[in-house]
Formats: C-alpha cells, sequence, structure tokens
C-alpha cells in the first residue's frame, strides 16, 4: 500500500459499510467534501532543479509544541468504530511517531482510556453540550489527563445531514438488524476486534453526563444536548476554565477569524469540517489565503480539510498555515490495519511532503511558502 488512496480501498474491506461511509461522506450534496480535495488537485507546484538536497527536515512547531512534521491527527467521532479501541491505537501511532492526537468529545475510548496507553499529552476537542456542568467536567477531566491542548469545535451546534448515515441506520453500538448484521458478519477481522473489546459506546459520555438516554444514534444525541446557543461568549469561560493552549476550530471566514483571534486563543482551524456541515461552502484551501492575509499576524492559523498526500500538506503550508490536520487518511489507514496503519499512513505523506519538497527546491520546512507554487491562487507566477 504506497497511498492514502490504497489505504482507503483496504479499509473499505475491512470495515462494516455503516462505519466506513460514516468517515467517507459529506454533508447533502457532498459538494463541499469533493471541493476540498478537488481545489488542491488545482494548486500546482514549482519544480526547481539543481539545488542541494541534503539534510532534509521536516520537524516544526504548532503551539509552541515540536512536531516531527506539522501533520496532526484530527478529531474524528466514532474513531473506535473503525478499528476495535481505534483511538487508544491512534494515539500511540502519533505518539510514537512524534505528531499530535487530537481525541474527539464522540470518541468510542474515553479520555482516560488514551491516557492509559501514551505517556506524551495529547489534545482533547470539545463539544459544548446544554449540561454546562457536564462540559465543565469533562475541561477538567481533559485536565487531569495532562492534556497539552483543548480544541473548540465551533461549527458544529446542529449537525449537517449525511445521507449515507441515515440510510445506513449508523448506531454505535451497531443494531442487531439482518442488514447489520449482514455488514458486520462479511467483516469478520473487525467483528474478532470488537468482541475482544468492551469499548463500543461513547465512553467520553455514558456514565458521565445525565439524562442520557439513547447515545446510540448520534443525529438524534447531538440534536438533543449540543448547545445550539452556544456564542462567541462562552469562548471566555471555557477558556478561563480551561486556562491552557486553546485552538478554535471551524473557521471558514475572515470576520470570524478576526473574532477567533479577539478571543486570544492560540490557534485557529480554518475547517469546514470536512465538507459535512455547511455543504456548498467553499473548499478549506480556498480560503486559506484570504484568513492568513486577515489574521495571520495575531494567532496561528492550521488547516484540515482534503489533504490526502504530503504534498497537499506542502501546499497547505506554502498558502500560509503553520500547521495541518488528517482526518479521513488516518481513519483509512486504522480502518485497513490499526495501529500499523495509522503509521503507515503517517509514513506515506511524511515520504510525500519530504520527497515534493526537495523536488520543489527546499530543505526546510520552515522554507514553504508562496514562492514553491507554481502560481499561488490569485498571484501571478513568481
Ligand atoms: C462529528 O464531528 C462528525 O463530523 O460526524
Amino acid at each position: 500500500m504506497l497511498t492514502i488512496a490504497d489505504l482507503k480501498q483496504r479499509a473499505r474491506r475491512r470495515v462494516p459499510k455503516m462505519f466506513f461511509d460514516y468517515a467517507d461522506s459529506g454533508a447533502w450534496t457532498e459538494s463541499t467534501y469533493r471541493a476540498n480535495e478537488a481545489d488542491f488537485a488545482a494548486i500546482k507546484l514549482r519544480q526547481r532543479v539543481l539545488v542541494d538536497m541534503t539534510n532534509r527536515s521536516l520537524e516544526s512547531t504548532m503551539i509552541g509544541q515540536t512536531v516531527a512534521m506539522p501533520v496532526a491527527l484530527a478529531p474524528t467521532g466514532l474513531t473506535g468504530m473503525q478499528h476495535a479501541d481505534g483511538e487508544m491505537l491512534a494515539a500511540q501511532a502519533a505518539e510514537e511517531f512524534g505528531v499530535p492526537f487530537t481525541l474527539s468529545t464522540m470518541s468510542i475510548c474515553s479520555i482516560e482510556d488514551v491516557a492509559s496507553v501514551t505517556t506524551k499529552p495529547f489534545w482533547f476537542q470539545l463539544y459544548v453540550m446544554k449540561d454546562r456542568d457536564f462540559v465543565a467536567n469533562l475541561i477538567d477531566r481533559a485536565k487531569a489527563a495532562n492534556c497539552s491542548a483543548l480544541m473548540l469545535t465551533a461549527d458544529l451546534q446542529i449537525l449537517g445531514q449525511r445521507h449515507k448515515d441515515l440510510r445506513n441506520g449508523l448506531s454505535a453500538p451497531p443494531k442487531f438488524t439482518p442488514k447489520h448484521i449482514w455488514q458486520m458478519a462479511t467483516r469478520p477481522a473487525w467483528c474478532m476486534g470488537m468482541l475482544g473489546t468492551s469499548r463500543r459506546t461513547f465512553r467520553n459520555i455514558a456514565g458521565h453526563a445525565k439524562g442520557v438516554t439513547d447515545l446510540s444514534s448520534l443525529s438524534a444525541w447531538t440534536a438533543e444536548q449540543f448547545d445550539p446557543q452556544l456564542s462567541w461568549k462562552d469562548v471566555e469561560w471555557i477558556k478561563e476554565r480551561w486556562g491552557g493552549k486553546l485552538i478554535i476550530k471551524g473557521i471558514l471566514d475572515a470576520e470570524d477569524a478576526r473574532m477567533a483571534a479577539a478571543t486570544g486563543a492560540d490557534a485557529i482551524i480554518v475547517s469546514n469540517h470536512g465538507g459535512r456541515q455547511l455543504d456548498g461552502a467553499p473548499s478549506s484551501i480556498s480560503v486559506l489565503p484570504e484568513i492568513v492575509d486577515a489574521v495571520g499576524d495575531r494567532i496561528e492559523v492550521h488547516f484540515d480539510g482534503g489533504i490526502r498526500s504530503g504534498q497537499d500538506v506542502l501546499k497547505a503550508l506554502c498558502l500560509g498555515a503553520k500547521g495541518t490536520y488528517i482526518g479521513r487518511p488516518f481513519l483509512y489507514g486504522l480502518g485497513a490495519g490499526g495501529k500499523a496503519g495509522v503509521r503507515l499512513a503517517l509514513d506515506i505523506i511524511r515520504k510525500e511532503l519530504d520527497v515534493t519538497l526537495a523536488l520543489c527546491g527546499k530543505r526546510n520546512i520552515a522554507d514553504a511558502g508562496p514562492d514553491l507554487l507554481y502560481k499561488a491562487p490569485g498571484k501571478a507566477a513568481p
């Protein structure tokens, strides 16, 4: 397996359809999901020749933390349904590789589960529910687990509709209807893994939140519990309660970027939630330059959405991102081969990033800039 696309194919064969589709879906027509990838493909690189290519380095920092390459694992829901104990395995792979792992609030393995199998701090992504005691408690649990950044997701107070999930009857754990039994029975290795773990529900929530009725349907649960009134004012108390590095995820507009910078957060992530929220919104990469122009001097700008190769990582860095995130690429690796699959996804991205940087005539990732692009969008060729 040489590419993220290879891992995706393998994952499709190993993961029950409803969970594979959950990862591989966008909202409504999926036009934004597709644009995220297509707009990367349209950006061309500038080939440079006969430059010294020895001693190359991809090491960088994100929010002041050293990273082996500026590519973190994005928070993704239900990761422990792609593979048994998925979040724990992905966190270990990220730790060994030297990049941050971000645990989603909507994970299968809990904050404490992940902390129990890692030695370095990971990051925790926060969704804000109406039950503020529960949210405060989640923040405190992340602190107690020594998480080194809190990532507040700003673009999911209500869930975008993903047709595949509704048609598949997505739930965690899966229901035992003939359709779902068939989906699982045709994925025996996945079933064996799941039989070998007790982690099959949303363990950050189950047993912690009050009045939880049926957690199994993500769409019903988010509609019932997530706080649709969440506003910029709430960032203040969250920041204060947390008291550490804060990243605001889901910024797609320069005006919102300015508001985010004004909160005193440490970083924003330019993101449309992988095309899973507002279908019809622009691709992340197409708005990155204007957001960097608006706030890049005040706050670290990170990026996610559509990265499927190390070349995409380089393009995002050249357009001003200080760090990037991969969601689906690591989920495909996880589904394809557990921890080794996540490691392989990271290795693939690293190799592509390293070779591309060299063929663009640079040796240090800090030199990634618009001059590596053949006509940066909106600019004349260098
Ligand atoms: C959760 O964050 C999702 O996009 O499903």
